[in-house]
């Protein structure tokens, strides 16, 4: 009897494995079963470990919130967010292979009641409602239009928090700049010196591959990253670690030209006004 009862649970486990291996590869690092989806993970436990450092800045209870994670891949920080009581959580990416991940996970960990959705961040319009807390992590450098998925997350669908992180490269140092930038160093014919200073709000584009992926296009560095949120409307309340930025929705500077039809058909200024 007893060997019958270690055969089956060993062949639960072989069998739990095989899912595992058969949804891979995995890009998060979760546990399920006593099992690791991604153990070799080449930045380490990830995503657990980069939580770890700023887990505390977000609250512990959520209960009666509502959660948007937007390129949510295998579902971490939606999980994360229910273990924490919110009432409802959405998670979203572009990638079917990913959203199969985050539906096992969910499921196989016994967390009902998150809903994964094959949905792009340019499309974020059509979910028609806002969010308590929406979450931005790791997207923004793999898209070709970063400062617009921003808009739209800003126009669509941010009801309150936006937990944001983006690669970046260069200093964390932030320059202060002017509100006008001078064509030339007055009295002179000579360009302004600001933008010679790699604390100045500055995006790398990658043409090429970075990291053998052909899917980073850019790498703000952090000056530019906190200049991007403000501009697309976020007040920035939090730094908890080098990469990760806790906002808040605020302004939305230059609102009007963003209601140009030309520019964003759908951008009205009718809720939105220039600071
Ligand atoms: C580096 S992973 C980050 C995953 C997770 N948010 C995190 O921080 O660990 C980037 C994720 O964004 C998804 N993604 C890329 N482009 C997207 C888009 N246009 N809309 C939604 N998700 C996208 C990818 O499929 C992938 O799951």
């Amino acid at each position: 009897m007893k060997t019958a009862t270690i055969a089956s649970g060993q062949d639960d486990e072989a069998a739990l494995r095989r899912e595992i291996v058969a949804l891979g590869p995995w890009f998060h690092n979760l546990r399920i079963g006593g099992q690791q989806t991604a153990p070799d993970h080449f930045l380490g436990d990830y995503p657990a470990f980069k939580f770890a450092r700023f887990e505390s800045a977000i609250p512990a209870d959520l209960s009666g919130k509502t959660v948007l994670d937007i390129g949510c891949n295998a579902g971490f920080y939606s999980i994360e967010m229910k273990r924490r009581g919110a009432a409802e959580v959405i998670g979203i990416d572009s990638d079917d292979r990913y959203l199969a991940q985050a539906r096992f996970a969910a499921d196989t960990l016994g967390f009902q009641g998150i809903s994964f959705e094959n949905l792009s961040v340019y499309d974020v319009g059509k979910l028609g409602r806002r969010f308590d807390i929406v979450i931005f992590m790791g997207v923004l450098y793999h898209l070709r239009h970063p400062l617009l998925a921003l808009d739209l997350i800003r126009q669509h669908v941010a009801g309150d928090l936006l937990l944001f992180q983006t690669m970046q490269q260069g200093p964390p140092d932030v320059l202060q700049v002017p509100d006008d930038h001078p064509f030339h160093v007055p009295g002179t014919s000579r360009p302004p010196s600001f933008f010679d200073n790699p604390a100045y709000p500055r995006m790398h584009f990658i043409e090429k591959k970075f990291a053998n992926d052909w899917t980073n296009w850019w790498a703000p560095n952090s000056a530019c990253s906190q200049a991007m949120l403000r501009a697309a409307g976020f007040t920035v309340e939090m730094q908890p670690e080098e990469e990760v930025y806790l906002c808040r929705i605020g302004p939305v500077p230059y609102a009007e030209w963003m209601g140009s039809p030309a520019v964003y058909p759908a951008f009205g200024p009718q809720e939105e006004k220039r600071p």
